[in-house]
């Protein structure tokens, strides 16, 4: 009577083991996978991954920061389509035209509740497109 119970324990061991192994192996894969996903979804194209080398090269992630975080300007995560309040009150949805007006032009529009210590930026064509990929790509990930 004994033995059966010490073997029908062991076999529950067993099989409770190989569920638990399983649950980690799977569960790790689907982390991994969502990683790859969302890495994928930011830098899905060449443009994007220039913009990104442009920011860096100009200087521009020094005040904005691109995962939403607090930077001496308005982070770039989520910023196309992002209303945001000016100084003067109006309020401005972010959009392409902005962006390049905000480039060669910042202080025109001044976001409230921020310094106005950005320089004036006359970039090549080609760079401003690729920033603004590069800012189109950090509005779409969550
Ligand atoms: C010295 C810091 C600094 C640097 C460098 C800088 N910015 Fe800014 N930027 C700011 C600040 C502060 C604001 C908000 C105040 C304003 O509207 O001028 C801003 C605003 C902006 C806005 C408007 C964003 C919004 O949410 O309304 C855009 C677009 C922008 N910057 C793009 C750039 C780009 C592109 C570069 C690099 C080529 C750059 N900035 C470099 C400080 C900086």
């Amino acid at each position: 009577m004994n033995l059966l119970v010490a073997s029908e324990r062991r076999w529950l061991d067993v099989t409770v083991g190989v569920l638990l192994s399983s649950l980690l192996l799977f569960g790790s894969l689907y982390i991994i996978r969502l990683n790859n996903d969302s890495r994928e979804q930011q830098f899905d194209n060449e443009l994007a991954m220039r913009g990104q080398r442009v920011s860096t090269e100009q200087g521009c992630v020094a005040c904005h920061t691109v995962d939403g975080s607090l930077g001496i300007g308005p982070s770039w995560k989520g910023m196309m389509g992002r209303t945001e309040v000016m100084r003067s009150g109006t309020v401005v949805t972010v959009d392409e035209a902005y962006f390049r007006e905000s480039l060669t032009d910042p202080s025109r529009k001044q976001v409230a509740s921020y310094p106005n210590v950005m320089s004036r930026y006359f970039l090549e064509e080609d760079e401003i497109v690729a920033l603004l990929e590069f800012a189109r790509q950090l509005s779409l990930v969550e």
